[in-house]
């Protein structure tokens, strides 16, 4: 099994090898609690890459809502056993004052992209997750990192930060695992009861029909009013947004009018789900 590692230094003794042999270093960051949307990135980096470190971090910057921090799953003896069959390299689980010591006082902001959708409904969340990848990325040195489209518009964020600050990682989006229902996997799916789950999956169900009226160009506006109804009827008891954006730029789209991402985000048995499927142009 893959030695954990809870110090920079250890860390380190083992990239600055790697890198001197000239090996190709991968990097899956994590919140642990692993699922097989996690265990996906882990197999591609695997596949893709000569060293691949998994990282596991509950970072508290990035919760806007301390009782959701205080809520996240932590599974660290789980998650290394899930890990086995995937031959990583190394876990690297840092100890808190490896990631903020003592005085740490800066944040890698990154804005237009985190104006909307996560980033108005979570204040402050993308400075936490932009910060802390930025941190792991330079910890790691790695060449490539592996994230899921499940978060599709951190993995926006994190490519802009990584070019802008100039960071010489390659970010790969990797397609979202779901459940046979069509949920997508998430560690806040574990909070939701078997009906909470039955709700979930309506999400999903919900956001493929808008998306395939989108595809025969139908304008957004004439669907968006019964697909809140629709989720509201499904079990849903808040929708804080139904989004459809250009997939490169986030930008708002009132029709397919060329690659879109339909978002949207719902809050079911006090759990904040989210999901995003693409939608051809029409
Ligand atoms: P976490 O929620 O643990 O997710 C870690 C990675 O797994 C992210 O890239 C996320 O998009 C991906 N992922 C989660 N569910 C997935 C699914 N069903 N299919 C495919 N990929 C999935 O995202 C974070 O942690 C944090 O914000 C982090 C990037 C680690 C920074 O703290």
């Amino acid at each position: 099994t893959a030695p954990i590692l809870r110090r920079l230094a250890d860390l380190r003794a083992r990239t600055s090898e790697w890198m001197r042999a000239g090996q190709v270093i991968g990097v899956v960051p994590t919140m642990g609690a692993l699922h097989q949307g996690h265990l996906s990135l882990a197999r591609a980096a695997r596949a893709e890459c000569d060293r691949v470190i998994v990282t596991i971090f509950v970072n508290p910057k990035q919760f806007n809502n301390p009782e959701d921090l205080a809520k996240y799953p932590r599974t660290e003896a789980e998650d290394a056993v899930k890990l086995t069959p995937f031959d990583v390299d190394a876990i690297y689980v840092p100890d808190p004052d490896e990631i903020y010591p003592a005085g740490f006082a800066s944040t890698v902001s990154v804005s237009g992209l985190t104006d909307v959708m996560e980033g108005e409904f979570r204040p402050g969340h993308f400075d936490g997750v932009a910060t802390v990848v930025a941190k792991l990325f330079l910890q790691t040195q790695a060449n490539r990192a592996y994230f899921g489209e499940k978060d599709y518009q951190q993995l926006m964020v994190v490519r802009r930060m990584a070019r802008d600050l100039d960071i010489p990682v390659e970010v790969i989006g990797c397609p979202t695992v779901r459940e046979p229902s069509g949920l997508a996997m998430s560690s806040r799916n574990l909070r939701l009861s078997p009906e909470g789950l039955r709700i979930a999956a309506g999400m999903n169900a919900v956001m493929g029909d808008v998306a395939k009226a989108l595809e025969r160009g139908e304008p957004f506006d004439a669907l968006t009013r019964k697909a809140q109804g629709d989720l509201l009827s499904a079990g849903f008891v808040q929708v804080e947004y139904l989004d459809l954006r250009c997939a490169e730029t986030l930008e708002p789209l009132t029709r397919a009018s060329r690659p879109a991402r339909l978002f949207c985000a719902a809050w079911a048995e006090g759990v904040r789900l989210i999901d995003n499927i693409p939608v051809s142009p029409a």
